[in-house]
């Protein structure tokens, strides 16, 4: 597919690359802050947030670890039921370590509760979240995010690791899709 075509699917640009780059800089800094004289376990769930972990881990003047969870959930699109299955497990023993979850975008929360959980009946020293995006509907779940990038609205948006039907997650830009791709 060409650029042009890619571009006619677009409406609206939300965050560039510049802005995502700049936010996840300040992040990187308040987490330095915050894990100073800590390790730091960076679990990235597949695929969505292979671009925020690419950039926050490259922004981090510091050492981190970094490991991969793939999780599918059931029902999601229509009612997200929170019924989570796990494709991929972490190579990780996380007892007693102090693990930071990288993610795209926090719609409903459901997902990640569900991962929280189950990170914390592991018996590490603390779970926390960074989330780059996150949707309104995510205030409903009481799911302490630590750190946020970017408070959007409630739209579909996609770039920067999040897909449409596995497309137009190596933009480089987070934008909402043209009507014209969903029908
Ligand atoms: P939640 O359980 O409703 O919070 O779902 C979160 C997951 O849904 C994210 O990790 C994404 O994979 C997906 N998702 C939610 N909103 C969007 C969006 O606007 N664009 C692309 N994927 C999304």
């Amino acid at each position: 597919m060409e650029s042009a075509q890619i571009a006619d699917d677009l409406t609206n640009t939300l965050l560039t690359e510049g802005q995502i780059k700049d936010r996840l800089a300040q992040m990187a800094r308040a987490i330095e802050r915050d894990y100073d004289g800590q390790d730091v376990l960076l679990v990235g769930v597949l695929k969505g947030a292979v671009m925020v972990m690419a950039d926050l881990a490259r922004s981090l003047d510091r050492h981190v670890e970094m490991d991969w969870m793939a999780i599918s959930s059931y029902g999601h699109g229509t009612t997200s039921s929170g019924v989570v299955r796990i494709l991929k497990d972490l190579d990780t023993d996380i007892s007693g370590r102090h693990v930071l979850v990288v993610e795209d975008i926090i719609d409903t929360g459901l997902t990640l509760s569900w991962l929280i959980a189950n990170l914390r009946s592991r018996g590490p020293a603390s779970v926390e979240i960074c989330a780059l995006l996150r949707k309104p509907d995510a205030v409903r779940m009481s799911v302490d995010v630590r750190y946020v990038g970017f408070d959007i609205p409630n739209e579909f948006v996609v770039g920067y690791g999040l897909d449409y039907g596995e497309r137009y997650r190596n933009l480089r830009d987070v934008a909402t899709l043209a009507p014209h791709v969903y029908t």
